[in-house]
C-alpha cells in the first residue's frame, strides 16, 4: 500500500516547531499502530513533540486518532449512569480500592480499568493480585456481567482498547519521553474515552512522589485532560492533589489491601478516607445523584464493605484467605524527639520499589508482601527511639538498598516549628 506521508517529513516539521495537520497526526498514529514507522522514527517524533510541545487542536486529534486505533465500549444496557476515576499515580495512593465499591454501594455503576505499578508509584490492579484468586483480565463480557451483578468492576483493559496508546506508552517507557503533557493527556484520556464512562472525575497529583512535581505543570495536565473530556463528551473534572508525603500508611501491595479494608470497615487513615469522600462526592455529583445514604455513611454501615465483597468474589477473589506477608522486616526509628516536619513521598516509594514491591522491569513478578508501614505522618510528635517505618521484604538483602533510598526520607524538628506538606486538595477544575 503506498502511504500519504513519509514519516520524515513530519519528524522534521515537529522539530522546526511546526504544528502538524490534521491529516499527518492520523496518518502517523495509524501507520505507527500498523507497523509502518520503526520504533526508532517515532521515538525521534515523540521527542520533538516533548520538547516542542502541541496546541490544543494537535492533542485533541492525536487523541482521536489513539481511540480510532481500537474498539469503543458502550455502557447504554445499564440501568444507572458510569463514571470512573484516573489517578495519575502515586505512592500509597490505594484511593480507586475503596472508592469503586463505595460509590457503586451509592447508585453509579462504575467500570474502573486500571493499570500496574511503573517505577516507584504502585498500580491497583497489582494490589489487587494479592487476593487468592482474584482475576485482572475479564472479556467484555465477564466485564458487563461484574457490573450488572456488583455494580462495580475493576479490572485491566482489554487488547482492543486503545491499542496505539499500548504501542506508543511502551516506547516512552524506555526513551525518556512519558514526562510530556501532550502525550500524557492523550494518552489518558484517549483509555478513558474509549472505555465509554458518561463521566470522569480524575485525580492529578503532584509533589515529589507523582509525574509532575510542579502543581502549575499538574494543574495545566488537569486542564488539558478536562477540556479533551468535555470534546468527546465526557463530563470531566479534576482535582489536584497532594503526592508530596505518600497517602494513608501504607505503600506496598498486601499493606494497601490490608488499609483498604480497614477503610471500608468504617477506620482508616484520615488522609484515605478523606480524599476517598472527597472523590466520591464528586463522582456522584458528575452524574447527577443525590443518594440515599451518603459516602460517608456507606463507609461506616458496611454498604460499601458488601459491594466489594460481591466484587472480589465475582472476579474469583477469595475474601477469607489471609493475604500475603513478608517474611522479613526491620524497623527505622527516630533518632531524636520533636516534631516530624517532613517524609518524601519519592524516597518511601523507591524504597517500596527496592523491597520488592515494584518491577524493575516489565512483567518481572512482585512480592506481594513487600512494602513499608509508615507509624508517624508529618505534624505527630515522636520520641527518640520511636519507630518512624517498619520495611517489609522476603529478601533480607535487599534491606541495605532500601534503607540508603530512605536517606533524608523524613526530618524531625521542634515542637512548634511548621510542618512543610502540600494541602490535601490544591485546586479544583471543571470543564
Ligand atoms: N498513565 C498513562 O496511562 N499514560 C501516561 O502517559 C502516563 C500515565
Amino acid at each position: 500500500m503506498s502511504e500519504r506521508f513519509t514519516v520524515v517529513e513530519i519528524i522534521s516539521a515537529k522539530r522546526d516547531k511546526h504544528d502538524l495537520s490534521d491529516e499527518q497526526i492520523d496518518w502517523v498514529v495509524d501507520a505507527y499502530t500498523r507497523g509502518v514507522i520503526a520504533d526508532e522514527q517515532m521515538s525521534a517524533l515523540l521527542m520533538a513533540i516533548l520538547l516542542n510541545g502541541m496546541n490544543s487542536r494537535e492533542i485533541s486529534r492525536w487523541t482521536d486518532a489513539m481511540i480510532a486505533s481500537g474498539e469503543k465500549m458502550s455502557w447504554s444496557m445499564l440501568d444507572r449512569p458510569t463514571v470512573d476515576k484516573h489517578s495519575t499515580g502515586g505512592v500509597g495512593d490505594k484511593i480507586t480500592l475503596p472508592l469503586a465499591p463505595l460509590v457503586a454501594a451509592c447508585g453509579a455503576a462504575v467500570p474502573q480499568l486500571s493499570g500496574r505499578g511503573l517505577g516507584h508509584t504502585g498500580g491497583t490492579l497489582d494490589k489487587l493480585e494479592s487476593i487468592k484468586g482474584w482475576k485482572a483480565s475479564l472479556s467484555n463480557n465477564e466485564m458487563l456481567k461484574v457490573i450488572q451483578e456488583c455494580g462495580a468492576v475493576i479490572c485491566a483493559a482489554g487488547a482492543g482498547l486503545a491499542p496505539a496508546d499500548k504501542k506508543l506508552y511502551a516506547l516512552r517507557d524506555v526513551t525518556g519521553t512519558v514526562e510530556a503533557i501532550p502525550l500524557i493527556a492523550s494518552s489518558i484520556m484517549s483509555k478513558k474515552i474509549a472505555e465509554g464512562t458518561s463521566a470522569l472525575v480524575l485525580d492529578v497529583k503532584t509533589g515529589s512522589g507523582a509525574f509532575m512535581s510542579d502543581p502549575k505543570d499538574a494543574a495545566l495536565l488537569a486542564r488539558t485532560m478536562v477540556d479533551l473530556g468535555k470534546r468527546a463528551g465526557v463530563s470531566t473534572r479534576a482535582l489536584v492533589t497532594a503526592m508530596d508525603v505518600p497517602l494513608g500508611l501504607t505503600a506496598g501491595n498486601s499493606l494497601e489491601i490490608r488499609e483498604t479494608l480497614e477503610v471500608l470497615a468504617g477506620g482508616g487513615p484520615s488522609d484515605v478516607v478523606e480524599l476517598t469522600l472527597l472523590l466520591a462526592n464528586e463522582m456522584l455529583d458528575a452524574v447527577g445523584i443525590k443518594p440515599k445514604v451518603s459516602p460517608a455513611d456507606a463507609l461506616k454501615n458496611g454498604m460499601a464493605m458488601d459491594v466489594w465483597r460481591k466484587m472480589i468474589k465475582a472476579q474469583g477473589g477469595d475474601n477469607d484467605a489471609p493475604l500475603p506477608v513478608a517474611k522479613e522486616k526491620i524497623e527505622i526509628k527516630a533518632d531524636s524527639s520533636g516534631k516530624l516536619l517532613t517524609l518524601d513521598a519519592l524516597k518511601v516509594g523507591i524504597s517500596a520499589w527496592r523491597l520488592g514491591a515494584g518491577r524493575q522491569k516489565q512483567g518481572e513478578v512482585l512480592q506481594l508482601g513487600a512494602g513499608i508501614e509508615i507509624h508517624a505522618k508529618p505534624g505527630d510528635i515522636v520520641k527518640t527511639g520511636q519507630k518512624i517505618l517498619t520495611l517489609h521484604s522476603d529478601e533480607s538483602a535487599r534491606f541495605d538498598r532500601a534503607k540508603e533510598a530512605l536517606v533524608g526520607a523524613f526530618s524531625i524538628g521542634g515542637v512548634d516549628d511548621p510542618i512543610k506538606r502540600l494541602p490535601l486538595v490544591i485546586e479544583r477544575i471543571e470543564g
